[in-house]
């Protein structure tokens, strides 16, 4: 009999399960492998890696880049394996007890939702309107009533597309006195970003990751930004090392490199444009406004269109009954090539001719 902990065979999992896909749009990933000219700069890089040694160098030069770009400091960064580890460790750090509160919007990123039973605190989910935006005044009240010692948005938000505006983002940090991560993981196609609040409210965390725009997604890099003494209580959570040199070297080329990234970045909001005008107009679609690398549409045979599709070997994401996203199909911006096929197969379908 092996004596797990508490909890341990409850813990809902986040499904990763995946099948050769002749066309992958379900993972909001990119779509396409690194720019030739990093890749080649990035393999280079690797020839000279000393595998023999700890990551020290590597994971400060790092963050020293990353905090230039900002006009941080160093100690205002830190890296995690994917913004994951980073989200992951602070409902940690807010966590531990069932009166530890953590609040955020729902539908949002699922994985909160795990985060926080894994940190043995208690998820209290605010719901979004049903178009999909969050009212930051009832948000506010949520996290003042529920005693929350961590808030946590998405902005854009996944997986409905929806960005929170600024203001609306600066009124939430400015009403509440816990800890207020800002989720930034598709910030780059949206342009709004709450790292310029990070001086002015010292409650405010940002996590962005290098999965999604700089399309790092297999090397598990993302990053914090906050004040040094958040950064210092956090990485207490950390194990010493706990993030491999060839990732961070692959990061630090890709960061240096990150204007090679603009026109995919640009081609990818224009492609979503052009998309979510087709999708339109496809009979029975609901298309949300979306300021990231996907959409979210609403459709009554969701779950059986989802169906023909994984026949056709284009996997998407379907959301079944899930709260607040029941019928609703999230599908990311492929090449323009793929994004053609899925759309054409999604026509025949509500045409009845798939
Ligand atoms: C909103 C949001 N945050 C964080 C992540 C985690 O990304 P990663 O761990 O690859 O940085 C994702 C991934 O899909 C996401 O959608």
């Amino acid at each position: 009999m092996l004596n797990y902990r508490a909890g341990l065979a409850d813990r809902p999992v986040y499904d990763v399960t995946e099948r050769p896909w002749k066309i992958k749009v379900n993972a909001n990933e990119c779509n396409m492998n690194l720019p030739p000219l990093v890749e080649e700069r990035v393999m280079a890089r690797l020839s000279h890696v000393a595998f023999n040694r700890y990551p020290n160098e590597e994971y400060d030069d790092l963050c020293e880049q990353i905090a230039r770009n900002f006009s941080l400091a160093k100690e205002n960064v830190l890296l995690g394996s994917g913004s994951s580890e980073i989200i992951e460790k602070l409902f940690y750090c807010f966590g531990g007890t069932k009166k530890s509160r953590i609040v955020y919007p729902r539908p949002s990123f699922s994985m909160y939702a795990i985060y926080a039973n894994a940190a043995d605190a208690e998820g209290v989910p605010v719901e979004l309107e049903e178009d999909y935006t969050l009212d930051a005044e009832r948000f506010v009240k949520t996290v003042k009533e529920s005693g929350a010692n961590l808030a946590v948005v998405c902005n854009p938000n996944n997986p409905t597309g929806t960005g929170i505006p600024l203001r609306d983002v600066e009124y939430i940090a400015e009403k509440i006195d816990c800890a207020f991560l800002v989720d930034e993981a598709y910030v780059e196609f949206y342009g709004q970003s709450a790292v310029g609040l990070l001086k002015k409210y010292p409650n405010l965390i940002i996590a962005r990751t290098f999965s999604k725009a700089y399309g790092l997604a297999s090397s598990r890099v993302g990053y914090m930004l906050a004040g040094a003494d958040i950064v210092s209580m956090v990485s207490r959570a950390y194990m010493p090392y706990h993030m491999n040199v060839l990732s961070l070297v692959v990061a630090d080329i890709v960061y240096q490199m990150r204007h090679e990234f603009v026109p995919r970045i640009q081609m990818t909001i224009a492609e979503r444009k052009r998309m979510a005008g087709e999708l339109k107009k496809v009979e029975g679609f609901t298309v949300y406004p979306s300021e990231t690398n996907f959409l979210l549409a609403r459709y009554d045979r969701a779950q059986e269109l989802n169906e023909s599709l994984i026949r056709q070997g284009i996997g998407v994401r379907s959301f079944g009954n899930a709260p607040g996203l029941t019928n609703c199909l999230r599908i990311s911006m492929g090449l323009r090539e793929e994004n053609d096929t899925w759309l054409k197969a999604i026509r025949l379908f509500a045409e009845g001719r798939d």
